[in-house]
């Protein structure tokens, strides 16, 4: 059976849809559409039927893995079970067959939905106002450091460049903050995984911007200095900068304004369970402190009597972030999941995660390297360097194996921080039976690394890809097909 791509299905003259007879007499579409503005040869499209459509696309569906077929712990990146009903609120016709030029009066709906969930998040994050408009976790970064650049703008204070970032930080941080301007600073983290107050001290000058911080942080730990780390950082005249992440362990506990957070974007499509990953759908919804709320992108939504507008409300916006009003479909999912959680499920969704991540840590802890043992919050990070040095194999083999037990691997070599690196978040969807039977994968790839690794650097061995030459895929990625496009 033909299991490639649908061009190696295409066969000269196989139809899956008749179009009806042309009505437009030829001289008159040369007319409207004159010979430079058309093709001169038939593109080369796959001529397949219907059925070898639905068949080609089942099959490719089938070779995907996603969190409705099973476990997938990726640290940092929140892949929890995504519940139904969203999607149901999302397919709704009258959210989504609305068009973004529609006149205000005719998508009131939409315009209401997108401000209560504002003030829905507002709620969940401490702050006072935000902008729905980013369409990724990155995205809302890069608006915070824009929202930061023109606080210190319009004091004067341009002279504020040097923005910090702990080692520890998630790649996007540094790189938001370099493209919005800021001249980016290491903070080195201590001993123990976390900010350390003297190596924070010798950046507190009238340079500073601020910092950028998730917290819990990349290593699954909480800042515990956090309260210090604002007033130092505020008494030298910087702000803070949230990256929401990691909110799945703290949603209903703590927030991030009470901590002393001026901005923050959260990813409403991990925290708040919207079905992603290879690339989207996104949110990186973002949210400020009064203080900051005048520089926010415009247009923003603001509720007039019984109606809901478009207003130019910020008056020295930073300027639009987006072309229209954000990835609303992916804010629909999340308003849906936070109406239906309520503030008792949100805090009960955060402590199973923890809880489920504790579970995990404790008992993986007696296989492999825990390199920073204390409790941790959502997720940890486990080091393969003591299996790499004695028996050989790594934390890309130990992801590899996991693969052939039909298990998502974790997060492997971030944070850069820990050599050899595993980065495994539960979720508080999973269930006992499924975490034990990670941990017994876990377990069972160990012991084949120590008796047998070069087995385990051959896996996964029951996949329909094997173990591929990553180095090459990232390098020279073929991401169009032509006809001469070999596909071994
Ligand atoms: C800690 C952290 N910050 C920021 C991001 C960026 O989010 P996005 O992938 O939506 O741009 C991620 C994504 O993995 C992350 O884990």
């Amino acid at each position: 059976m033909n299991e490639g791509l649908i061009f190696e299905r295409s066969r000269k003259g196989r139809v899956g849809f008749l179009f009806p007879a042309l009505d437009v007499p030829e001289k008159k579409i040369a007319e409207i559409l004159p010979d430079s503005y058309r093709r001169q040869e038939i593109p080369p499209l796959p001529e397949v039927s219907e059925v070898d459509v639905v068949r080609h696309y089942t099959l490719l569906s089938r070779k995907n893995y996603g969190v409705d077929l099973g476990f997938y712990p990726l640290g940092s990146c929140t892949m929890k079970y995504n519940p139904k009903m969203n999607e149901a609120a999302a397919a709704l016709p009258g959210f989504a067959d609305v068009h973004p030029l529609q006149p205000e009066s005719t998508v009131q709906g939409t315009l209401e939905m997108l401000y209560k969930a504002t003030e829905l998040l507002c709620e969940l994050t401490g702050m006072d106002w935000g902008t729905l408009q980013p369409f990724a976790g990155a995205h809302g970064e890069f608006t915070g450091m824009k929202l930061f650049k023109a606080y210190f703008d319009s004091r004067g204070e341009e002279k504020r460049t040097k923005l910090l970032v702990p080692d520890s930080a998630h790649g996007t941080n540094p790189a938001s903050a370099h493209i919005a301007g800021f001249d980016v600073v290491e903070l080195k983290s201590s001993e123990d995984g976390l900010v350390s107050l003297e190596e924070l001290d010798k950046y507190l000058d009238d340079s500073l911007a601020g910092i950028m911080l998730t917290n819990p942080n990349t290593l699954g730990l909480f800042e515990k200095d956090i309260m210090e780390i604002a007033a130092r950082v505020h008494k030298a005249g910087g702000l803070l900068y949230y990256d929401g992440a990691n909110m799945n362990a703290i949603m209903g506990i703590i927030r991030p304004g009470d901590m002393g957070f001026d901005v923050v974007h959260l990813n409403p499509h991990k925290t708040l369970s919207t079905p992603h990953g290879g690339g989207g759908p996104g949110s990186g919804t973002v949210f400020v402190k009064e203080r900051l709320r005048d520089f926010l992108p415009n247009p923003d939504i603001v509720k007039e009597g019984d109606n809901y507008r478009l207003r130019n409300s910020a008056k020295s916006s930073i300027g639009r972030i987006s072309g229209f009003y954000g990835n609303i479909a992916v804010i629909l999912r999340a308003y849906s999941y936070l109406l239906f959680m309520g503030s008792d499920g949100l805090k009960a969704a955060s402590e199973r995660a923890v809880l489920n991540a504790n579970y995990l840590k404790e008992k993986l802890k007696k296989t492999y390297n825990l390199p920073i043992d204390m409790v941790c919050m959502h997720e940890f990070v486990l080091s393969a360097k003591p299996e790499k040095d004695k028996h050989g194999f790594s934390a890309l083999d130990i992801a590899k194996g996991l693969l052939d037990y039909g298990i998502h691997p974790p997060t492997i070599y971030f944070p850069l921080i820990v050599p050899e690196a595993m980065m495994i978040e539960p979720t508080e969807t999973e269930n006992l039976d499924t975490l034990n039977e990670f941990i017994e994968a876990m377990e069972e790839i160990h012991e084949q690394g120590r008796t047998n690794p070069e087995i385990l650097k051959k896996a996964p061995l029951s996949t329909a890809v094997r173990r591929v030459d990553e180095f090459r895929a990232a390098k020279e990625p073929i991401l169009r097909w032509f006809p001469e496009t070999k596909t071994d």
